[in-house]
Parts: structure tokens; sequence; C-alpha cells
């Protein structure tokens, strides 16, 4: 798929097919997110795969109990390993950069899972140390983002977003007072 449409068919699936992912489509997203930049190349992101239905379900429960992200039959949990940050970059590396990274990893998830023919949203709404029990991440590993892979079942919403002219300055920023979001359609 060509990269414009990949990124205008992009949207959080809500709603999953029971049908299965063929682990080879699942290797190839991952081939994709391993391209992911990171501070200083220190690449503190990794990805934890779970097919498990239970776990999955654990999982959607330490999620404030979004169930719908069980219903996708692949998971792939991003994590950073917040050492190789803070080895590197010290306390900004431990809190903003493996955040940052992380988030970056994911967004490749994202659109490779697209790219695929597949729908997946990112759920970052977690108790962080009941994800930590469910996948038994260590403390200095951060989960990211639980992101559902599958088939979607649903198609992609007419969200209203903020036009250009809203929210691209030039030059220096200047207050629009967009601090309420944008107007209802
Ligand atoms: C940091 C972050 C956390 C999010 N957490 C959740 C979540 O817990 N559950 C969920 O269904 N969507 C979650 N989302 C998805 C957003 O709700 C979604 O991106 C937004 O509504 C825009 O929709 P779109 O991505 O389909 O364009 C999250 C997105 C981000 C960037």
């Amino acid at each position: 798929m060509d990269f414009e449409r990949v990124v205008e068919q992009r949207f959080m699936c809500r709603s999953y097919e029971a049908r299965d992912v063929p682990n080879e489509a699942i290797d190839r997203i991952l081939d994709l997110a391993l391209r992911f930049p990171s501070a200083g190349h220190t690449q503190p992101q990794e990805f934890v795969v779970v097919r498990d239905p239970e776990t999955r379900k654990r999982l959607a429960r330490a999620a404030v109990h979004q169930l719908y992200a069980a219903e996708a039959p692949v998971m792939i949990v991003v994590v950073s390993d917040t050492r190789r940050s803070k080895a590197r970059y010290h306390e900004r590396g431990e809190r903003f950069y493996s955040i940052v990274d992380g988030a970056f990893a994911a967004m490749l998830v994202l659109l490779a899972a697209v790219n695929e023919g597949l729908g997946a949203a990112f759920v970052g709404a977690f108790d962080d140390d009941a994800v930590r029990a469910v996948l038994e991440l260590p403390r200095v590993v951060r989960p990211i983002g639980l992101i559902p892979i599958g088939y979607c079942a649903e198609g992609r919403p007419n969200l209203r977003r903020f036009r250009k002219e809203q929210i691209v300055h030039y030059e220096r920023w200047e207050e629009r007072g967009l601090s309420d979001g944008p107007p209802p359609a």
C-alpha cells in the first residue's frame, strides 16, 4: 500500500472479527516496527506478542476493562527497557526518551498493521503494575501501549480534526483559543 493511503486508512479499530491473523503477517509488522528511531540509538523498545486468549483478557482487564482489546486474536505490547535509556541519558532518558521511543515503535506497529489490511488500536489507559504482573515485566521495563491487531469489524469513523490553519504555526506559536478542543460538528 502506498504511504499516503496507509496514513489515511489508519484509525483505532475497536471491534474485531474472530478470524485469526497469520504469523507471517505479524512477522512482517514486526519487521517494519523494528525500524523505530530511538534517542541516541539506545533502542529501549521491545515487543511482547500475545496470542493466548486468557492472557489477552487479563491485559484487557488491566486496561480499565477495555474488553474489546481482547477480541483481536493478537496483541502486541510495546515496552521500553528504561535501563538502556537511563544508562545514556539519566533522568531525561528514563522519564521521557524511553516513552517517546516506545510511542514511535507503537506508531510503526499501527501503520504496518494497516499495510497488511488489518486493524489495530493503541490502548494507553492501563494500570502499569497490572500489565507488569501479567507479562512478568520487571519494574525497569515500562509498558507503553497494548496494541490489539486483527481483521477490523467496523469502518473508519469520521472524527472531526483540527484544520491546518488552526494548529500549524509559522515562526512562532500564538494563542488561538483551542484549549477546549475542536468545535462540535
Ligand atoms: C496516548 C494514547 C492513549 C490512548 N489510549 C486509548 C485507550 O486506552 N483506549 C482506546 O480505545 N483508545 C485509546 N487511544 C486512541 C485514541 O482515542 C484515538 O487515537 C483518538 O480518538 C483519535 O482516533 P483515531 O486514532 O482513530 O484517529 C489512545 C491514543 C493515544 C495517543
